[in-house]
């Protein structure tokens, strides 16, 4: 058994790595200023810090809990508010981390695993995109994630704190907000639900690699023992477009009538990721097929509507 702190524990995907943890036996530890998180989702089997990731205090937190592994899930994750605000994204993201580094480096941490995205490759070169491709992204989230991982190798060339990186694909699940990247999931089911038209920008035949969030919540659970500083793509491989999607919770919730809206500037055409370094160093791979996790997902927000 080890002490895990958790940042962003409160949200979406941290809250099912604290719950996997938990069950894994694991000391876990969460902090989260609840800005985009929930109480609700906080496993009362986890000590619960309220605290913003920026704040210089948080050294109190290391120097109390003395965590061996910090995952680091919390961040500003809306793509669109980081165009209209960067600095405040700029100040979660990159000085957050910073402060999560040092407190790392102050307190003897071994290892920290990172939460990264798709978003800092940028328009797909090639697909399936694997680690190699160019790092190009286009939005200042994309940038944002980016300068954070290079800071975590330098902190690990200089002073060995050893680091796996997460980038993963677009996430969906239970306990998923709106905002983030894998957002159109529950958009969709939200509205499907309520008998409202969901809404597709462009002709819905753009493509994304979903992976269902307990599939990522393992993939860090299993970068506490495995890929020692290395960096891994998180997705299933597989490519689905919009439309699919749709067709797919039609197929579960009954069928819609979507709404076609212009496309989305800066949205990205086609995108899916090459998982097979995932696969052969951490040997993690997917388990659930888009229909299973989509079935859990619905069944998650027809008791939150109810
Ligand atoms: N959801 C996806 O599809 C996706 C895809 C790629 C990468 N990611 C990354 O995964 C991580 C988790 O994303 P998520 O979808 O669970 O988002 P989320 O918003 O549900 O979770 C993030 C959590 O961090 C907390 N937080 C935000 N700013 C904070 C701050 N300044 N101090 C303390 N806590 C703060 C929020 O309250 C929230 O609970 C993020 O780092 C995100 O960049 C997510």
């Amino acid at each position: 058994m080890c002490t895990v702190l958790v940042t962003g524990g409160a949200g979406f995907i941290g809250s099912a790595v604290v719950d996997l943890l938990l069950s894994n036996g694991h000391k876990v530890v969460v902090v989260d200023n609840l800005s985009n998180g929930n109480m609700d989702n906080v496993n009362k089997a986890s000590t619960y810090y309220n605290m913003d990731i920026t704040d210089l205090k948080l050294s109190k937190i290391f120097e109390i809990e003395r965590p061996q592994y910090v995952i680091h899930a919390a961040a500003q994750i809306n793509v669109e508010k980081s165009i209209q605000d960067p600095i405040s994204d700029a100040n979660i993201n990159i000085m957050g981390s910073i402060n999560i580094l040092e407190c790392c480096r102050r307190s003897g941490v071994q290892k920290i695993i990172y939460s990264s995205t798709a978003a800092v490759y940028g328009n797909p070169l090639y697909l399936g995109i694997d680690e190699m491709h160019e790092l190009n992204p286009i939005s200042f989230y994309g940038i944002s994630k980016y300068i954070t991982e290079r800071y975590i190798k330098l902190f690990n060339a200089l002073y060995g704190l050893k680091y796996t990186i997460l980038r993963y694909s677009n996430v969906y699940g239970i306990r998923q907000g709106i905002s983030g990247e894998g957002g159109v999931i529950p958009c969709f089911i939200m509205h499907m639900l309520k008998g409202e038209e969901p809404t597709i920008y462009g002709n819905g035949d753009q493509t994304r690699d979903f992976i269902y969030v307990d599939d990522v919540a393992r993939a860090n659970i299993l970068a506490l023992e495995k890929g020692d500083n290395e960096i891994f793509n998180i997705g299933t491989g597989i490519e689905v477009s919009i439309n699919d999607l749709l067709k797919s919770l039609s197929s579960i919730i009954g069928d819609c009538i979507p709404l076609y809206k212009k496309e989305k500037k800066g949205d990205i055409r086609y995108c899916y990721f090459d998982i097979r370094k995932s696969s052969g160093i951490l040997g993690w791979e997917p388990e659930y097929m888009l229909k299973e996790g989509l079935e859990n997902t619905i069944q998650w927000y027809s008791k939150l509507l109810a």
